[in-house]
């Protein structure tokens, strides 16, 4: 069992990616993890003005963020792919914390209304948790036409999805435990 947080990068009111994220919140349930998922237009955070670290009296709703970000063992970012690159929502909300994040693996899960699923975006995403310190998995998750692998309630259509995430999810487990057992023995900072 890891303490996972599961990152959503829409803040659009018809938004497709919520499902996405929600149906990995539930796969990670499925694999008994414990789960978080962060809501950027539940938590409307305003663009970035001072990091976490800066505040000096941070709202409740950023003190138990920072909580969910600080105790998690891995990160899961659900990126829409917006001309080519990540949504600003997901950048502000991962940008408010950083050493936070170290010495954690990460997993892209990118997704679009076209063929290629978004992973021009998931490359962009990929240097960016890199540069976070939470290095992203080999792997990565693709989903091509978002509008079609789900219905209307959340469900999934395209059942292919489900046979792929497991293995996906099993690289991630990997580096979860890998690196959580090394950051026992304790980390160069
Ligand atoms: C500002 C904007 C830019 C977009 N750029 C791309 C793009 O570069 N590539 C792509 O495949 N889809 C692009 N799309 C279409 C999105 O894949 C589609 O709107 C998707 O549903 C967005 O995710 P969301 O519904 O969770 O916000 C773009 C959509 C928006 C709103």
């Amino acid at each position: 069992m890891a303490k996972i947080a599961v990152i959503a990068g829409s803040v659009r009111k018809e938004r497709h990616g919520i499902k996405v994220a929600k149906w990995i919140v539930k796969k990670l349930e499925e694999k008994n993890h414990e789960v978080s998922l962060i809501d950027p237009a539940e938590l409307e955070l305003p663009l970035l003005d001072k990091m976490y670290k800066e505040m000096d009296s941070p709202s409740e709703k950023l003190k138990s963020l920072h909580k969910i970000i600080s105790e998690a063992d891995g990160y899961v970012a659900v990126t829409p792919e917006y001309n080519h690159s990540i949504s600003a929502a997901l950048k502000n909300t991962l940008d408010y914390f950083l050493e936070e994040y170290f010495f954690k693996p990460s997993a892209i899960v990118s997704y679009s209304v076209g063929a290629f699923g978004g992973v021009v975006a998931g490359n962009h995403l990929r240097q960016i948790l890199a540069e976070m310190g939470a290095p992203a998995i080999p792997s990565q998750f693709p989903i091509s036409k978002v509008h079609e692998a789900f219905d209307e309630s959340g469900k999934l259509v395209d059942t292919n999805y489900d046979r792929r995430v497991a293995r996906f999810l099993d690289e991630f487990d990997w580096y979860i435990e890998a690196m959580k057992k090394q950051r026992k023995i304790g980390t160069p900072y």
